[in-house]
């Protein structure tokens, strides 16, 4: 079976190793284990700071990006997320007292919406289709942050970016999920005002000292470059070798990105598309897990074999079953 359901590439050998020595480094001061650091690790927010650009002294660690979203939705009255989005975002700020709306950019960025409302999106690369800001985007959120809305911005994709373009004025979000896996349970907020505002949920919920530490060790190793490699380069060579195929056989100009949403051919549903591709060998998600506007599939292209992902675009399934990519026009 051929997995385009997005699930995180084994790491390399080589930086398991390495960093479990960072582990066994980190577990042995003594400090770590008693003396708290509410904002987080010195050493990994000035790592994660060199490496998206960011001021390291505005930067708090969390527990991931869904960790981070329990806070707007303990504060804010209103937030609008985007539609389509990741689910689990959906899951951590659903279970508040928030009105939580889902709608598309264009409403989220030029729409009515109620006063000091919360503003959620994804990007770069929003998950499940792709989508990323463009400038005249940035500036709309930069207005919406200036009208006294909480942009709120779901970075969890800037690793497969060349650079992040923060949004002035928002909370940028990121997380090392997609680089080391489910388990790791770490990422970050970029942010004026979060670490104040979110002490209620860092008290209960920000990852162990040591753990934060042995991870500001492993950034500056060779090692660490091998496991964001294993995982960015191979979703990106995988995902130009499926649109390069695609564009020759189906005409279709998919947009870059390490998933994409491809809407269903006239009268094929989602779960007769899902089937018949798995009896064909390709595991894919519905799109209507993700709040795709029209039916559709997502197909992620982390851990893909590029081989593989090319072979999915020919494939007699694909040709009988997929329409196209939905949002390549944006
Ligand atoms: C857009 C998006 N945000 C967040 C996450 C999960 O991040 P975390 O584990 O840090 O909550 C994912 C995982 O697939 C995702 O696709």
């Amino acid at each position: 079976m051929i997995d385009l359901g997005g699930t995180q590439p084994p790491w390399p050998t080589r930086a398991a190793d390495r960093f479990a020595a960072c582990l066994a480094h980190a577990a042995r001061s003594k400090d770590l284990w008693r003396v708290p650091a509410p904002q987080g690790e010195e050493g990994l927010r000035n790592r994660i700071g060199e490496r998206f650009g960011l001021e390291p002294a505005d930067i708090t660690i969390t527990s991931g990006i869904r960790a981070a979203a329990l806070t707007y939705s303990r504060e804010c009255k209103h937030i609008l997320v985007e539609r389509p989005t990741f689910p689990g975002v959906l899951h951590a700020l659903g279970h508040s007292r928030a009105e939580v709306q889902q709608a598309d950019w264009k409403q989220l960025l030029h729409g009515e919406i109620p006063a000091e409302s919360a503003v959620w999106l994804t990007s770069p690369f929003r998950n499940p289709d792709g989508a990323t800001l463009s400038a005249a985007d940035h500036a709309a959120l930069e207005d919406r942050a200036a009208a006294g809305h909480r942009v709120v911005v779901n970075a969890a994709y800037a690793w497969f970016a060349d650079a992040l373009q923060s949004v002035n004025g928002a909370d940028t979000l990121g997380s090392f999920h997609k680089i080391a896996g489910h388990g790791v349970r770490l990422g970050w907020v970029h942010s004026r005002s979060y670490f104040e505002r979110a002490v209620p949920e860092l008290l209960g919920t920000t990852p162990p000292r040591v753990w934060q530490c042995a991870w500001s060790l492993f950034l500056d190793e060779e090692e660490f470059a091998i496991l964001a490699a294993s995982s960015v380069t191979s979703s990106r060579d995988a995902g130009l070798a499926f649109a390069e195929q695609a564009r020759k056989r189906l005409g279709w100009h998919c947009p870059e990105g390490p998933h994409l949403l491809l809407r269903l051919k006239p009268g094929v549903t989602e779960d007769d598309a899902v089937s018949r591709l798995r009896a064909g060998g390709y595991s894919v998600a519905k799109g209507s897990a993700f709040g795709s506007p029209e039916p559709a599939i997502r197909i992620s292209f982390l851990g893909v074999d590029p081989e593989d992902a090319a072979t999915f675009a020919d494939s007699a399934q694909t040709v009988a079953l997929l329409a196209g990519p939905i949002g390549s026009d944006r």
